[in-house]
């Protein structure tokens, strides 16, 4: 969910609408804003995007008011529909409030409201802490801040929360815990959100509240932070934001996942830039520099992640093992920290995360440090949540990525990965002085790489045209290419809603080969060295139960050309960058064939950018 927020001397009602637009990345199965118009609270929120909302709004509700909250949600208790949707009024209609997270103790806490007289409209979680609120408020005779401290003191489970109330028009309490906050500081002006997109047109100035933290937001006052359970007073570090508005918006392209996809060539070369010094065959990054000895003498590496983010991890596990030589485990974030897993001080955890707030991602962290293993971050969000919580990092500067599907995280992980797995396999010497070089070298070619790659963009979408009504699709791949193959089948499904299913070439044949006809699109990433003769054979063996076959291959490609019905070019590149480039073509055919069927491609059904609840 997204949450939104402004106080100030500007009206309101603008600022939310247009944060939730930046927000809806967040989710969108409905929103909600409302304002205090100087006597009133007045609130309108519906099933549906924000779009919904606006033309809704302005009929319903005066949209006027200096202080007012907004909401996008993505379902997690309760169904979206209009009642669901935030924000939540109290009973007495004092107070309102939005929220983003889960109360996981919230039935046991409305039953107990119940048994006290509070009725509830909502199957929502947020509806029984607004009301715990309310309670505390009146029975403690408390101010509102003191109220949800005692409240959130309560419940167990995760939160980003901003509640006002009609009789104090002047204020808006906000906490987190788990799910992201923060406070955008103007003159006199205050704005809260879950990421900094909805106010940097207005000031470069954020704080972001901590876990197990709350802030008293006051108009022409000032921000008063402090711990929600002990009561301490912090002193709120004010950071000076880096993003600009260009950055967040669609700069001519049709869709946001359009864009990223066509920025992967500089967002590549912005993760590199300043880290690797080709001609003196250096690569310099302080988060591996400083803990250099910690890494090298890693007896093993365990990956965490969710999503294409985990889909990275898997190109990493290939990557570390034979340029490394250190052994890798990739694990799902959420499997990894519910099952008890065996966890040594010499292990190196390694977590992936492109928002940097993936709930089970942050959950596998705390397991991994609490076990003494040291945890290094990947993430593409400055300043998010796991970016604070591992013991080093590396940033993939790939900017901000708001198309749901993920892509230039992807490639931008994949060469921050590339990047330290050389940097250690040259000072372990478990590569030679000159390959290391040559690599560097090839690294830095993959930008234009990319490019051309790009350039096939037309005959891309001529094949998309030609198997959009596909009911099923396969993607092959061996070695390198195996994550590029899950990686391809997961941007067709979220996007296009078109079933598809990534496998290792060779394992085609026990099972999925059943699935094989002449209605069936075979993707096959079939590059040179990448096992080259192996995966031709299981083009033949597709051919034979005439499959469709759309093959990725290498420039100057004979055999495969041959055997498939469609064949997309790559340049030539050393083989564990290959997914690099072989990625781009799979976004693009994803991408044209929802568009082609009329999906919402940077917002697709069911799907949220950045998933804080576990
Ligand atoms: C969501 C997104 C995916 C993403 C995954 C992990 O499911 O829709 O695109 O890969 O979360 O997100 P993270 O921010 O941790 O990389």
């Amino acid at each position: 969910c997204g949450i939104v927020g402004y106080i100030g001397h500007r009206e309101a009602y603008p600022i939310v609408l247009k944060g939730l637009k930046r927000l809806e990345y967040r989710g969108y199965d409905s929103a909600g804003i409302a304002l205090y118009d100087g006597k009133d609270i007045k609130l309108s929120k519906t099933k549906g995007k924000v779009a919904d909302l606006e033309k809704r709004l302005l009929k319903e509700i005066p949209t006027k008011g200096t202080i007012g909250i907004g909401h996008t949600r993505w379902a997690t208790h309760g169904v979206p529909n209009d009642v669901n949707s935030h924000p939540h009024y109290s009973n007495s209609g004092n107070l309102v409030m939005i929220h983003n997270g889960i109360i996981e103790n919230y039935d046991a806490l409305r039953k107990e409201l119940i048994n006290r007289g509070y009725t509830f409209t909502s199957e929502t979680d947020t509806e029984v802490l607004v009301n715990l609120i309310e309670d505390v408020k009146t029975k403690e005779n408390v101010k509102l801040g003191k109220a949800v401290q005692i409240a959130l003191n309560q419940t167990i489970g995760a939160y980003a929360i901003a509640v006002f109330d009609k009789q104090k028009p002047d204020e808006i309490v906000v906490a987190r815990l788990g799910s992201p906050l923060a406070i955008g500081v103007g003159e006199d002006e205050f704005f809260i959100a879950s990421d900094a997109s909805p106010f940097i047109e207005y000031t470069n100035n954020a704080i972001y509240l901590e876990d197990g933290e709350m802030a008293v937001v006051r108009r022409n006052k000032g921000v008063k932070v402090r711990s929600i359970k002990d009561d301490k007073l912090v002193d709120p570090y004010l950071q000076e934001l880096q993003i600009n508005l260009e950055q967040i918006e669609k700069g001519g392209y049709d869709h946001f996942m359009l864009k990223e996809i066509y920025e992967q060539p500089n967002a590549i070369s912005d993760t590199y830039r300043g880290r690797m010094r080709v001609a003196e065959g250096i690569i310099k990054m302080a988060g591996i520099d400083d803990n250099l000895a910690k890494l090298l003498n890693a007896k093993r590496i365990i990956v965490i992640a969710c999503g294409t983010s985990w889909h990275a991890g898997l190109v990493a596990e290939y990557i570390f093992e034979e340029l490394v030589r250190i052994p890798v485990e990739v694990e799902y974030a959420s499997e990894f920290r519910y099952r008890n897993p065996v966890i040594h001080q010499d292990d190196v955890v390694i977590a992936i995360s492109q928002s940097g707030e993936t709930a089970d991602t942050m959950a596998a962290i705390k397991l991994a440090k609490e076990n003494g293993a040291f945890v290094f971050g990947v993430c593409n969000v400055v300043g998010s949540s796991i970016s604070r919580e591992t013991h080093a990092g590396a940033y993939t500067h790939a900017g901000p990525e708001i198309g749901v599907a993920s892509t230039k995280a992807f490639t931008t992980q994949i060469t921050v990965l590339s990047l330290i797995a050389l940097k250690l396999a040259e000072r372990k010497g478990t590569i030679s002085n000159s390959d290391f070089h040559y690599y560097l070298q090839e690294l830095e070619r993959i930008p234009e790489k990319v490019k051309k790659t790009l350039e096939s963009n037309d005959h891309i979408k001529f094949i998309a045209d030609t198997y959009k009504d596909a009911k099923n699709f396969l993607y092959l791949g061996r070695g390198y290419n195996f994550p590029v193959a899950l990686e391809g089948a997961l941007k067709l499904k979220e996007i296009s809603y078109i079933h598809a299913e990534g496998y290792p070439a060779a394992e085609m044949k026990h099972g999925p080969i059943a699935l094989i006809d002449e209605q069936m699109p075979v993707v096959v990433i079939a590059t040179k060295k990448g096992h080259y003769e192996k995966v031709v054979s299981n083009i033949q063996e597709i051919k034979s139960r005439k499959g469709k076959i759309i093959g990725i291959v290498t420039e100057g490609d004979v055999t495969v050309k041959e055997l498939a019905d469609h064949v997309i070019e790559i340049p030539e590149t050393e083989e564990f960058l290959t997914p690099l480039l072989a990625t781009i073509p799979l976004q693009l055919l994803s991408y044209h064939i929802a568009v082609m069927l009329d999906k919402n491609v940077d917002q697709p059904r069911n799907l949220a950018k950045s998933v804080t609840v576990e």
